[in-house]
This record gives structure tokens, sequence and C-alpha cells, in this order.
């Protein structure tokens, strides 16, 4: 007897998680199919699934919300990237030359987090400039951010730079390029396709 009430327990507790579950996962699917697709066109489709598909139940398939979370994760990044550069240029026994490539680097990242920070912001608002008008600035802005990382990268080419140090720059900076490039190319889609 004991036994039935616990299974006609475990029956309801399992009924409910399923109802509750259900449409949850369908809405999920349509957040995950559209970031695949979306994903699909970028020069990194791995690393932008890693990125996004956590986001997929609020994006569901809207092109803005997606753009907008590609700056968002884009700024994150670019904050964190910097504080672990910031940490290195404080390790032991760095020459003056690679201190000197570190601390140019970390100016980069600066303007990158600025010009970020205003793409954020510009996406976020609604009014004052024309939908193009908007669109086109965050494009500016994203781009000088992706160039900001060139520049960081090219500090770190010379062979005066420490093999490790060189590595470990480069690991942030690289993904960071990368998912700039991502969220680029999603604010593009979304501004020919609104
Ligand atoms: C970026 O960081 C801010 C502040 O910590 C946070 O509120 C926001 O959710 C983050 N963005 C994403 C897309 O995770």
């Amino acid at each position: 007897m004991a036994a039935l009430l616990i299974l006609i327990h475990l029956a309801t507790l399992l009924n409910s998680s399923l109802a509750v579950r259900k449409p949850l996962g369908t809405q999920t699917n349509i957040g995950t199919e559209f970031i695949r697709t979306s994903c699909g066109t970028t020069t990194d489709p791995g690393l932008c699934m890693t990125t996004f598909s956590g986001y997929a139940s609020e994006i569901q398939a809207s092109p803005k919300l997606l753009a907008r979370t590609a700056l968002s994760v884009s700024l994150n990044t670019t904050r964190s990237a910097s504080t672990v550069i910031v940490k290195l240029s404080k390790s032991h026994g760095l020459k003056p030359k690679e201190i000197a490539a570190i601390r140019d680097c970390v100016e980069e990242l600066k303007d990158s987090v600025d010009e970020l920070k205003r793409a954020c912001d510009e996406m976020g608002s609604g009014g004052g400039k024309s939908f193009e008008l908007r669109m086109s600035d965050i494009q500016t802005w994203v781009s000088a951010a992706l160039t900001d990382e060139d520049t960081c990268m090219d500090g770190f080419s010379g062979k005066y730079i420490n093999g490790n140090l060189k590595t470990t720059v480069r690991r942030q900076i690289v993904k960071l390029a990368h998912l700039i490039s991502i969220a680029l190319a999603f604010v593009s889609h979304y501004a020919a396709h609104p």
C-alpha cells in the first residue's frame, strides 16, 4: 500500500515536472535552432554556439536580441581580457619592451571597451537618429574595436617577446577578435533585415 502511494506520488511529480518542462523545451528549441543557423554564417560557428546557446531562451528567434547579446558578450569579454592582461603586466622578470607591449595593448582594450559600450548603448536606445544611422554608427564602433585587437596583437609579434607571454595574450585576443567579428556579423544582419 505504501509502495503504491509512493508510486502514485512519483507519477504525479513526474507529470507536473513534464508539464512545466514541455513549453520551456519548445521555446529553447526555437532559440537554439535560430542560434545554430545564425552561427553557421559566422567565421567561427563552434565558438559562436558555445557562447550563445546559453542565451537561447532569451533570444528566441530575434535578430535584434541576438545582436544585442553579442555586443554585450563582446563588451564583457573585452573587460575580462583586459583584467587578465593587466595582471600579466605585474609578472616578475618582464623586459621593458614586454611591459611596453602590454601597456599599449591595455590602452587598445580600453578604447575597445569605450567603443563597444557606445555600441551597446546605441543598440538599446530607441529614439533620436534613424535606424539606418544608428546601425551604421554601431558598425563603425564595432569595426574600430576589431582594429584595436589587431593593433594589440601587432605589439606581441616581435621576437623580443617571451613565448609564454605571447601565447597567453594571443589566446585572449584571438578569442576576443572572433567574438567581436561575430557581433559585427549579427549587427550587420539585423541592420539589413530588421
Ligand atoms: C555583461 O555583464 C553585465 C554586468 O556584469 C551583465 O549584467 C550582463 O548580463 C552581461 N551580458 C551578458 C550577455 O551576459
